[in-house]
């Protein structure tokens, strides 16, 4: 968390107006899993569409199916397809065969189809079969020679799909590292990621981690929900929660073995919203809750403590139940979507939802088309605030958890412009009232465990909760910003309340 609070006050407010450019109606490191052990999916264009309705960008395949891979031509979303591990050997053993591999299940798909990235198998090192995992490099460096020799070396990266038990240690996140039976396999794929710029892609499931220590506090960790948080004892970094402990030993695990440059793409996580009696967690509430706060966490564009300020691609899993896998029921159960293309439960993926992250949505605002000015705020602003009567752990709680995600805390630390009143309840109401502003102003940012409540009126602390009734002509920061107004930019309505938000959250920093 130190990073977090360190870092620059104009930094955060900067990013998120480059943020609300890019995020327009996707978010490029959004993406998901498409799994078809299933007998009931929809068609693969019904599902291109569905896919066109969200805020995804990319998909996972685990395969190369055409029907899939052809649907998805022109639609800009980014394609991740596989080779099965039963590819590996000949794919090792004959350069021929890799040329024949990206002869069928590329060349005639690219680029309208937007393959972004091959997976050569899934898990291989943690599968058990020393062969296999012997002969995944080669069948790796056979396809990206075939891929160089159809100019597209570079366009499509290649990689592999590691399991979280690649890791021998994990806890604390620093001493991250990799089982030392696996490290001399591990050296040559990392140099190979390195030397082609492509990804190292891993499972981080903070659900598992849950079943094997189902303590209350463990949930919220896993849930990004309010909780005290898990201080790394070597480097003093208070982790909010698993998801960025998990992504950060990993972070730790590469380092360690010198590939501080190799990015980190978590290829699946996610939560299932059923489960067989003795699945403890397995709920739709807590699949909402890990999926929906990862995507706000993602939004966020924190990044994790080791990785501050970007977000890590990541594929949720999974788009659809797979009706057909064996195994325990939450083994069939990880399905964002349901056959008739509805959400098994809402978490903000709609594409309407999110520029709504970013931007303003102010319940009676009337919908002008083309407003004078950028800097009037809307008009029914509200603020989060704690509820009264809460003891002292409980507002640390808060504050803790705000400020570990994604938030500037640096204005409320001593010498800083929010620090009086030196109160932890005033500290608590900024931090919990700014992440409910940036988190999307959803009510469900203002929960706290209970604990919060919206407000039509300012809070009184100090000053930095403005009073948006009267800031834009008493103010004379919102004049100060206003050359950043857009002028010229021709904004849409929805652009403008971006900006018009940003404005705030600049505010508020500047
Ligand atoms: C997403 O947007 C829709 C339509 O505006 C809204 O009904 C829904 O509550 C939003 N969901 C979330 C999680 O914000
Ligand atoms: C906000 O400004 C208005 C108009 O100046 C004033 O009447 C009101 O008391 C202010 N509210 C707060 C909470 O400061
Ligand atoms: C801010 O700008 C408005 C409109 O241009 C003006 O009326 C107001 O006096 C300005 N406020 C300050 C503090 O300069
Ligand atoms: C606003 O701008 C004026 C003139 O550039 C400057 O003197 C003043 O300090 C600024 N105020 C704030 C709050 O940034």
């Amino acid at each position: 968390m130190t990073t977090l609070l360190s870092r620059s006050a104009i930094l955060l407010p900067l990013l998120l107006l480059f943020a609300a450019f890019n995020l327009s109606s996707c978010d490029s490191f959004i993406g998901v899993n498409y799994g078809v052990i299933a007998d009931n999916l929809p068609p693969p264009s019904a599902t291109a569409k569905l896919l066109q309705s969200t805020a995804i960008e990319k998909v996972r395949l685990y395969g190369t199916d055409p029907a899939i891979v052809k649907a998805l031509a022109h639609t800009d979303i980014g394609i991740v397809i596989g080779t099965a591990n039963s590819d590996i050997p000949s794919l090792a053993s004959e350069p021929g065969a890799a040329k024949s591999w990206i002869d069928s299940n590329v060349i005639p798909f690219y680029p309208a189809s937007k393959i972004i990235l091959i997976t050569v198998g899934n898990e291989v090192l943690t599968f058990g079969d020393q062969n296999l995992q012997n002969q995944l490099l080669p069948a790796m460096q056979n396809l990206q020679d075939a891929l160089n020799s159809a100019s597209l070396g570079g366009k499509i990266k290649v990689s592999t799909v590691h399991a979280m038990a690649v890791l021998g240690q994990s806890e604390p996140p620093s001493s991250g590292s990799f089982k030392p039976e696996l490290t001399t396999n591990l050296k040559g794929l990392l140099e190979f990621n390195d030397a082609n710029a492509s990804p190292f892609a891993i499972n981080p499931y903070p659900y598992f981690a849950y079943t094997s220590d189902p303590r209350p506090d463990t949930l919220a960790f896993c849930l990004f929900q309010p909780n005290s948080g898990r201080v790394d004892s070597n480097t003093k970094i208070k982790y909010m929660n698993m998801f960025d402990a998990q992504v950060d030993s990993v972070r730790s695990a590469l380092n360690s073995m010198g590939f501080k440059n190799v990015e980190i793409v978590v290829a699946e996580t996610g939560w299932p919203y059923k489960g067989d009696t003795n699945e403890v967690g397995a709920s739709i509430e807590n699949a909402k809750a890990y999926n929906g706060n990862l995507i706000a966490h993602l939004r966020s564009m924190s990044g994790t403590p080791l990785m501050p300020g970007k977000p890590v691609d990541t594929y949720l899993f999974a788009l659809y139940d797979e009706d057909l896998k064996p195994g325990t029921t939450s083994e069939r159960s990880f399905g964002l979507f349901k056959p008739d293309l509805t959400m098994t439960y809402d978490i903000g993926l709609s594409s309407q939802n999110s520029t709504k992250s970013v931007s303003v949505q102010s319940p009676t605002s009337a919908p002008t088309a083309a407003p004078t000015t950028t800097t009037t705020p809307s008009q029914g602003f509200v603020w989060c605030v704690p509820k009264a009567g809460l003891t002292d752990a409980q507002l640390q709680g808060n504050l803790n958890y705000a400020c570990g995600h994604g938030i500037d805390c640096g204005p409320i630390k001593a010498g800083g412009a929010c620090f009086q009143p030196d109160t932890l309840e005033a500290h608590a109401a900024y931090a919990m009232n700014l992440y409910y502003q940036t988190a999307g102003r959803d009510p469900k940012n203002c929960d706290f465990s209970n604990t919060a409540t919206l407000t039509s009126t300012a809070p009184s602390y100090n000053n930095c909760f403005l009073n948006t009734s009267n800031a834009n002509v008493n103010d004379p920061r919102v004049n100060n910003s206003s050359h950043v107004s857009m002028s010229g930019v021709g904004p849409t309505r929805h652009l403008i309340d971006t900006f018009e938000w940003l404005f705030f959250i600049g505010l508020v920093y500047l």
